[in-house]
């Protein structure tokens, strides 16, 4: 008998948090993700969907190969950066070289315990909730696990009461602001990437401990571009939609600001009263406008 807590026929809720009901993951699975053990040397790739994992993936990969020749070998970058919540406890993820790099959407208390034990390297990127609402809008019409939406009014309002993917984005970003006296975490915004890539790129390398010459840093640059990973099949996973997983590319504009095409005046004001009302007491600066 399926006892999961549905909160719509497409997602099911687990400690807070929604999951994926035509995924493999129940929650004994997403349980058991606490107990995986992890090297010293392993490094997390963590967001909120749509707030830029696949960009920082490319990032990270760019990173080691340079930093370590032969790293990551001749796969996608969904190989060599495996998904933490994707696969059961005995996925072979765990056969990947040192250092491994995890990809999750976990917040830090679903998370392996030994994350925090081991004060692992954790990357969080984030991103103007604005402009994750519309790619997420564009992305649940693209993904087949996810449920079409009906309306962007209607998605709208299920983004701000956190029926949506992984649930809501104010606590995924408050939670993980919360856990930085706990985490070894390093905050990127995806807006700060755009406007300039080579210093966060710079950053991340003096984070991770990884001294790469001026000419490899230019390297990971360039092949980060939006323009590059276009077309980059190890990077864009338009394999995905090869396979009929994805209907449009994932790559889609990757822009600041999308969210003028589909916000109405009132719903911009609305969501800058509901983010106001949740976020202003962090300790956060945003390089968007939040008024
Ligand atoms: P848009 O849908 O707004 O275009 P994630 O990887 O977390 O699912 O995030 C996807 C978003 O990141 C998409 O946003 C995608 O276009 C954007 N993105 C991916 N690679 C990028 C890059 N190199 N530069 C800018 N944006 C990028």
């Amino acid at each position: 008998m399926d006892s999961l807590e549905y909160v719509t026929p497409y997602l099911f809720r687990h400690r807070g948090r929604n999951f994926l009901t035509k995924d493999i993951m129940r929650p004994k699975d997403l349980d058991a993700l606490l107990h995986v053990e992890i090297r010293p040397t392993d490094i997390f790739l963590i967001t909120y969907p749509k707030s830029g994992t696949v960009w920082m993936q490319q990032i990270l990969v760019q990173i080691m190969e340079a930093a370590l020749p032969g790293w990551g070998g001749d796969a996608t970058n969904r190989v060599k950066v495996p998904w933490l919540e994707e696969r059961t406890a005995d996925n072979p993820f765990r056969e990947r070289p040192d250092p491994r790099i995890f990809g999750s959407h976990l917040p830090p208390d679903m998370l392996p315990v030994q994350v925090k034990d081991k004060r692992i390297k954790v990357v969080y990127v984030w991103r103007n909730p604005k402009d994750v609402l519309v790619s997420l809008y564009h992305f649940a019409q693209s993904w087949v696990l996810l449920e079409t939406p009906e309306s962007f009014e209607g998605f709208y309002q299920q983004f701000l009461d956190g029926d949506v993917y992984m649930g809501s984005w104010f606590d995924h970003v408050r939670e993980y602001c919360a856990a930085q006296e706990e985490l070894d975490v390093h905050f990127v915004q995806f807006e700060e990437m755009l406007k300039d890539l080579r210093g966060e790129v710079v950053k991340l390398c003096a984070f991770l401990g990884k001294d790469l010459t001026d000419e490899a840093i230019d390297r990971v640059v360039e092949m980060s571009t939006f323009k590059n990973m276009k077309t980059d099949p190890k990077a864009n996973y338009k394999d995905l939609v090869e396979v009929h997983r994805y209907k449009t590319e994932t790559m889609r504009k990757g822009k600041a600001g999308d969210w003028k095409n589909l916000f109405t005046v009132a719903q911009n004001e609305h969501f800058d009263k509901v983010f106001k009302d949740r976020m202003s007491h962090l300790p956060l600066s945003f390089i968007w406008e939040i008024k």
